[in-house]
C-alpha cells in the first residue's frame, strides 16, 4: 500500500460520517485507512452498534480513553492518539466534525507535522465557550483539507484568513494549503443510502415501539448548554410533556442526559414523553422519517428533518446550519418553554418550506469527492 491514512473518531455521529468514507477508501488499492477510535463515547448503543448497523470492522486501534473533563478528556487524547501517530506514520489524518476527539486529533497531527483533512469544516455558532465551537475553530486553524459543506461554511472560513478555495486538483498546484474544498455534507450520503436499505424494516421498526406514521414526534436532547442547567432541561421537558395530549413524544435518550436525570432523580414517569434508550442509525432514521415532528438540540438531527422533509424545532438559540432555519424547515426555540410549544403549533398549522433549497448541503456524493481529494492531494505531495 502506498498512502497510511487514519481516521480518527470517537463519538457518536464520527461513526456515522466514517461509513460512508470507509467505503471509498476501500475502493482505492493504494490506500491503507486506518480507523482510530479513542473511546469518547464507549457504550454498546453509542459505538459498537453503529459499526455493527454499517457493517464496518471493528476499529484498528480504540484508545478505551472514556468521559471526564473536557481537559483530562482532551489531553489524554492528544497524549495516546500522538503515541500511536508516532508509530503509524500515516501520510493524513482525518478528522471529522466538532468533539473533543476532533481537536484532539488535530493537535495531536500537527505537533507532529503530519498534514490533517478536517470534515464539516467551516462551521461555526459564534458562541465563544460552547465545546464544540472551540474544537472546530482550532481544528479549523490547523488542517490542510478543510471540507465544508456549504457556501456559507466558505464564508465563515474566509473571516478567518482561510481563503484558498479550490474547485479540483489542480487547485493544489496553484498555491499552498490550507485548501478549502466544497464538497457537500457526508451525512446526506449516508441517509439516502440507508434510506433506500430500510424500506422494508419500517413498519417492522415503528410496530417494534408502537407507533404509527405520524402519529409521534421524536425528540432528543444531549446538548451541554441544556443538560447542564436544571431549568433549561426542565423548560426543554416541560415543553415535550405538554405538546399535545394525542401526540406521543418518543425520546431516545443520549446517556449524557439521562445520567443527570437520574442523578437528580427526575427520571421520573412523563405524561407525554416515552424515554427509550438511543437507537441504532437504521432505527432512527426510520423514526425520522416517519414522525410529525421532531424536536432536537443536536447538529446531525436538525440536517437529517431537512433532508426528510420534516418539521423541525430546535431547542437552541443559534445554529450552526443555518440554511435549514432559512428555508423555513427548521425552527429555533431556544429552552424555552412558550416558544418551543408555539413553534411546534405553527408547524402543525402551515408547514411549507422552500423545497428546492434542499440541495445546499450537496447532493449525497461528499464521501466520494472528500476521498478522491485526500488520495489526489498525497499523490500530489
Ligand atoms: C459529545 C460531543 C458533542 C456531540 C456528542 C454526540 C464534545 C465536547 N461533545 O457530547 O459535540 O454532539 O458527543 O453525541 O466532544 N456517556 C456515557 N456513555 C457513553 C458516552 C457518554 O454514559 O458511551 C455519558 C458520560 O456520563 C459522559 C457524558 O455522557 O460524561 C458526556 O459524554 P461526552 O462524550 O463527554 O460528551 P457528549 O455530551 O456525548
Ligand atoms: N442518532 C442515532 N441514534 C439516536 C440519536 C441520534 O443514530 O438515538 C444519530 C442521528 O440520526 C444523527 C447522529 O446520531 O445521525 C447525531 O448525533 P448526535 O445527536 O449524538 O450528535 P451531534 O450531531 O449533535 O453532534
Amino acid at each position: 500500500m502506498k498512502y497510511k491514512i487514519i481516521s480518527v473518531v470517537g463519538a457518536r455521529p464520527q461513526f456515522i460520517k466514517l461509513a460512508p468514507i470507509y467505503k471509498e477508501f476501500e475502493k482505492y488499492k493504494d490506500i491503507r485507512h486506518i480507523v482510530l477510535h479513542t473511546g469518547q463515547h464507549y457504550d454498546f448503543l453509542m459505538s459498537d452498534v453503529f459499526f455493527k448497523n454499517f457493517n464496518l470492522p471493528k476499529p484498528d486501534i480504540n484508545l478505551n480513553i472514556g468521559s471526564g473533563s473536557h481537559h483530562i478528556q482532551t489531553g489524554e487524547m492528544i497524549k495516546r492518539i500522538g503515541t500511536k501517530l508516532e508509530r503509524i506514520k500515516p501520510d493524513i489524518v482525518v478528522i471529522y466534525g466538532d468533539t473533543n476527539t476532533t481537536l484532539a486529533g488535530a493537535i495531536a497531527s500537527v505537533k507532529l507535522k503530519i498534514p490533517i483533512a478536517h470534515i464539516e469544516a467551516g462551521l461555526r455558532s459564534f458562541i465563544k465557550y460552547m465545546p464544540e465551537e472551540i474544537n472546530r475553530v482550532v481544528a479549523d486553524r490547523l488542517s490542510d483539507l478543510l471540507f465544508v459543506p456549504s457556501k456559507n461554511a466558505i464564508v465563515n472560513l474566509a473571516k478567518e484568513g482561510i481563503s484558498n478555495v479550490i474547485a479540483n486538483s489542480d487547485g493544489f498546484k496553484r498555491g499552498n494549503p490550507p485548501y478549502v474544498i466544497e464538497c457537500g455534507d457526508l451525512m446526506y450520503d449516508i441517509l439516502k443510502i440507508v434510506l433506500k436499505n430500510v424500506k422494508d424494516d419500517e413498519r417492522d421498526i415503528l410496530g417494534k415501539y408502537n407507533l404509527e406514521r405520524r402519529g409521534f414526534a421524536l425528540a432528543t436532547v444531549h446538548r451541554a448548554e441544556n443538560t447542564d442547567n436544571e431549568e433549561n432541561l426542565e423548560n426543554i421537558l416541560g415543553a415535550l410533556d405538554e405538546i399535545s395530549e394525542d401526540l406521543k413524544v418518543i425520546l431516545p435518550l443520549h446517556p449524557r442526559t439521562s445520567g443527570i436525570l437520574r442523578k437528580s432523580g427526575r427520571l421520573k414517569k412523563f405524561r407525554n414523553i416515552t424515554i427509550i434508550n438511543p437507537l441504532s442509525y437504521n432505527e432512527m432514521l426510520i423514526l425520522e422519517k416517519n414522525s410529525r415532528a421532531i424536536f432536537t438540540d443536536s447538529g446531525g438531527v436538525q440536517k437529517e428533518a431537512f433532508w426528510l422533509k420534516v418539521p423541525c424545532i430546535t431547542m437552541r438559540d443559534k445554529t450552526e446550519w443555518v440554511e435549514t432555519v432559512e428555508s423555513g424547515f427548521n425552527i429555533l426555540a431556544g429552552a424555552d418553554r412558550k416558544k418551543i410549544i408555539s413553534a411546534f403549533k405553527k408547524t402543525e398549522k402551515r408547514f411549507e418550506p422552500d423545497s428546492d433549497k434542499t440541495g445546499v448541503y450537496g447532493k449525497g456524493d461528499a464521501s466520494v469527492r472528500i476521498a478522491k481529494f485526500i488520495r489526489d492531494f498525497l499523490r500530489w505531495r
